[in-house]
C-alpha cells in the first residue's frame, strides 16, 4: 500500500500575560509558525511487513503511527490496536477459540503453551504473559494490521526483546502487518523489521528496508 503523508501544525500561542513574558525573556516570536513534522512522505508498507518507527520523544512517532492507521482503514484493511484488545476476567482459556483445542492452539500460538496459566485470569500474569494473551486475541480476531505506539514502554527490556521477538514471530507466521512505535531504540535486533523508520525533530526522518535476514 502507498501511502503519502504530510502533517503540519500552524500554531499561534495565545497571549496570556505569562506567555508574553516568556516570549520577552527567551526572544521568542509570537507570529503565527508552520511546524512541519512530515512533508510529502511516501512510504510503500506491504502485506507483512514489520514496521519498526523509532526516535526520540516529540518527534512524531505517534503522528505517523495514526496517519498510517487511518489511511490504511480507509484502505480497507482490518486494522487492531495491540493495547485496546479487551480483557475479561475469566480464565484466559474461557476467553478464546469456539472450542478446546481452538483455545490451546491460540494460546500456544501466543507462546503460552501451559496449562497452568491456562486456567489463570489476565489480573494474574505477568505483564510478558499478558502480552501474550492479546497477542492470541489478536490472531483470533483476523485482523490484518497489528498497531501499538508505546510499544514494550512499561517493560524491563529483556521482557520487552522476548516480547518483540513473540510478536514478530507470530505476525509472520500469521502474515499479519505489525506497526510499533517507542522511544526505545533495542529492538531491532528482536523485532527484525522490514521497515524502519527513525524520526528526528522536524520534518527529518532515517527510512529503511533492511535487507531480509535468515
Ligand atoms: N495538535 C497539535 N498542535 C501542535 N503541535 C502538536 C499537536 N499534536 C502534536 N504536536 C507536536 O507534534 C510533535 C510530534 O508529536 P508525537 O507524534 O505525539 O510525538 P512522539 O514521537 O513523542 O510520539 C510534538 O512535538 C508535538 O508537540
Ligand atoms: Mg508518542
Amino acid at each position: 500500500m502507498e501511502l503519502t503523508i504530510t502533517k503540519k501544525f500552524s500554531s499561534t500561542a495565545e497571549r496570556s500575560p505569562r506567555v508574553l513574558e516568556v516570549a520577552e525573556a527567551f526572544g521568542l516570536g509570537l507570529a503565527e509558525k508552520e511546524f512541519v513534522i512530515y512533508d510529502d512522505l511516501k512510504l510503500e508498507i506491504r502485506q507483512g511487513d514489520v514496521v519498526y518507527v523509532t526516535g526520540q520523544s516529540g518527534s512524531g512517532k505517534s503522528i505517523i503511527l495514526r496517519e498510517i492507521e487511518q489511511e490504511m482503514v480507509k484502505h480497507g484493511a482490518k486494522v487492531a490496536n495491540i493495547d485496546m484488545v479487551p480483557m475479561e476476567s475469566r480464565a484466559l482459556i474461557d476467553q478464546v477459540g469456539t472450542d478446546m483445542a481452538d483455545a490451546i492452539r491460540l494460546l500456544s500460538l501466543a507462546g503460552l503453551n501451559d496449562a497452568y496459566l491456562f486456567i489463570r485470569k489476565p489480573e494474574e500474569l505477568s505483564d510478558g504473559q499478558k502480552y501474550r494473551f492479546r497477542l492470541a486475541k489478536l490472531i483470533e480476531s483476523g485482523s490484518t494490521v497489528w498497531v501499538a505506539d508505546e510499544f514494550t514502554a512499561t517493560l524491563d527490556r529483556i521482557t520487552a526483546a522476548v516480547v518483540a521477538f513473540n510478536l514478530q514471530k507470530i505476525a509472520r507466521k500469521v502474515g499479519a502487518t505489525v506497526i510499533v512505535a517507542t522511544t526505545h531504540m533495542d529492538l531491532r535486533e528482536s523485532l527484525q523489521p522490514s521497515l524502519y523508520i527513525e524520526k528526528y525533530y522536524r520534518d527529518r526522518l532515517h527510512v529503511e528496508r533492511p535487507v531480509e535476514q535468515k
